[in-house]
C-alpha cells in the first residue's frame, strides 16, 4: 500500500477501506508517513466528506492508536457530556457535579481552549493548586469518591488524534465532519464512558455555523457513537451569542459555582438542566427528559452538587476556602469597559468575535504552547434581547496587558449590535437527535 494512492482515491471520491485508513493513520502515528502528505488527505476529506462506514473506520483506528482508560470496578451509571465547542461555553463544570448528585459518574477528560473556543482545562486550571495532569489511579480514585473527576487527555489516549488536530487546526481542516466525528468519539470512546449526550453547537461562534450543518455533524456524531456501541443522544444548540455573562478562565469557574448557588443566567442554566436531563435518563435515573429535569432541579437546591464541586477541588490540589475568597475579586487589573454606542435594544452580542477578541485579552491562545491568563475576560452586563441606553455599560473588560486591552476593545465593541425594536428571541435549543 502507498499513501500517495490512497489520498489519490479520496481526491477522486472514492471510498476508503479500513485496512487503508488504518495503513494511513498508523503510519502517521508512528513517524513513517509525513504531515505534508495526512494534510493533504485530510484536505480531500475535507472536500470528499467520507461515508458512514469510513467514518467508523477512521474513529475506530483512532481509538485502537492509544490506551483505553481503565474504569472496570467503578460503580456506574458513567455518563459523559461533550461539547463540540463555543465561547463562554462552561456548561460542563456545572453538569458534572450536579449529575454527580443524582448518584450519576462523570468521568471527564477534557480539551485546552484552541482558536476562538473556551477550554474546560484552562477555566479549571485558574483555580491555584488545581491540577488536571491526573495519573490514572488518581483518575478513579476521584471519580469513584466524588462522583466526578476532570482530566486532560494523557500521552498515552488517542495520540493520532493529537498529532491529526493539530495537523487540522494549522491546515484549515477543522470543520470537516467525518473529521470532527471521529475526533470526538475516538476520545471519548477511549474515555469508557459508553453513555455519552452531545451538544452540537451551530452558530458565528461554532465550527458549523449553519444549524443544518450543525445538525448533519449530530446526525453523524450519533450515528458513528451508536454504530459502535455507545448509547448516545445529541442536543443542536445555538452558539450565535456567548453563553452566560461571562467569558475568561476563572470569570467562567466563578459563574459555573453561581449556577451551583441557584444564581445562574437563565441561557446557560437552560442548555445545563437540558443535558443533564438528557444524562439522568441515559443514567437510568430518569425515565424521561421532563423527569430528568424535574430530579435535576431538586439536586440543585438541595445544595449537594455545590458542595461535591467544593469537595473535588480539594480532591484535585485546590483550596476551596481559597476558592471562595477569590470569587468577584480574582481579576487582571487591565481593566475597561464597553458602553452602548446606542439606545434601543441590543439584537446580539456576537460570540466569533467576541471569542477572537478573548483570545486577545489572553482567554485563550493561538498556539497550543501559548500560555493563557486566568484572569482576563468579559462580564456582559446586557445580553441580545435587552433595552439600553446610550453609554450604558454594556461589558466589562479584562486584559492580560495593557496593550492587549487597547488592541481588544475596538472588536469588542464591533461584537455589539442594536436594534430600534426588540430582536426576536432566539431558541436555544433547536432540537434533540437520537438514533
Ligand atoms: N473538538 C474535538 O475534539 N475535535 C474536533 O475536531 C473539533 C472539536
Amino acid at each position: 500500500m502507498r499513501a500517495v494512492d490512497i489520498i489519490a482515491a479520496k481526491r477522486d471520491g472514492k471510498e476508503l477501506s479500513q485496512d487503508e485508513i488504518a495503513f494511513l493513520i498508523g503510519g502517521y502515528v508512528a513517524g513513517e508517513i509525513p504531515d505534508y502528505q495526512v494534510s493533504a488527505w485530510a484536505m480531500a476529506v475535507f472536500f470528499r466528506g467520507m461515508s458512514p462506514a469510513e467514518t467508523a473506520a477512521l474513529t475506530t483506528v483512532m481509538l485502537k492508536s492509544g490506551a483505553v482508560m481503565d474504569l472496570v470496578g467503578i460503580p456506574g451509571p458513567l455518563v459523559d457530556k461533550h461539547s463540540t465547542g463555543g465561547v463562554g461555553d462552561k456548561t460542563s463544570l456545572i453538569l458534572a457535579p450536579l449529575v454527580a448528585g443524582l448518584g450519576i459518574r462523570d468521568p471527564m477528560m477534557s480539551g485546552r481552549a484552541l482558536g476562538h473556543t473556551g477550554g474546560t482545562l484552562d477555566k479549571l486550571e485558574a483555580i491555584p493548586g488545581y491540577r488536571t495532569n491526573l495519573s490514572s489511579a488518581e483518575f478513579r480514585e476521584i471519580l469513584a469518591r466524588d462522583g466526578f473527576a476532570m482530566t486532560g487527555q494523557t500521552k498515552e489516549t488517542v495520540p493520532a488524534d493529537r498529532l491529526l488536530y493539530a495537523l487540522r487546526d494549522v491546515t484549515g481542516t477543522v470543520e470537516s465532519i467525518p473529521l470532527i466525528t471521529a475526533s470526538i468519539l475516538s476520545k471519548k470512546a477511549a474515555e469508557g464512558a459508553g453513555a455519552l449526550v452531545l451538544d452540537v453547537k451551530y452558530g458565528s461562534g461554532a465550527f458549523m455555523k449553519e444549524s443544518v450543518d450543525g445538525e448533519k455533524l449530530a446526525r453523524s456524531l450519533v450515528n458513528t457513537g451508536t454504530a459502535m456501541g455507545m448509547r448516545i443522544t445529541a442536543l443542536l444548540t445555538d452558539m450565535n451569542e456567548p453563553l452566560g455573562n461571562m467569558v475568561g478562565n476563572f470569570l467562567e469557574v466563578e459563574e459555573c459555582f453561581d449556577c451551583l448557588e441557584g444564581k445562574g443566567p437563565a441561557d446557560l442554566m437552560e442548555v445545563t438542566l437540558e443535558l443533564a436531563a438528557r444524562m439522568a435518563v441515559l443514567g437510568g435515573k430518569a425515565a424521561d427528559a421532563v423527569e430528568g429535569r424535574r430530579l435535576c432541579e431538586a439536586a440543585l437546591a438541595s445544595g449537594k452538587p455545590r458542595e461535591l464541586f467544593l469537595a473535588n477541588i480539594k480532591s484535585q490540589g485546590g483550596n476551596p476556602e481559597q476558592f471562595l475568597e477569590m470569587r468577584g475579586k480574582y481579576r487582571s487589573p487591565y481593566r475597561a469597559e464597553i458602553k452602548a454606542a446606542e439606545e434601543g435594544f441590543i439584537s446580539r452580542i456576537d460570540a466569533w468575535q467576541i471569542g477572537h477578541a478573548g483570545v486577545g485579552l489572553g482567554v485563550g491562545r493561538n498556539r497550543t504552547t501559548d500560555p493563557v491568563s486566568p484572569t482576563a475576560g468579559l462580564q456582559f452586563h446586557r445580553k441580545g434581547g435587552d433595552a439600553v441606553k446610550k453609554n450604558e455599560p454594556v461589558m466589562t473588560v479584562w486584559a492580560k496587558d495593557e496593550a492587549s486591552l487597547a488592541a481588544a476593545l475596538p472588536q469588542l465593541a464591533a461584537a455589539v449590535e442594536y436594534s430600534k425594536t426588540p430582536p426576536v428571541k432566539r431558541t436555544l435549543i433547536l432540537k434533540e437527535i437520537t438514533s
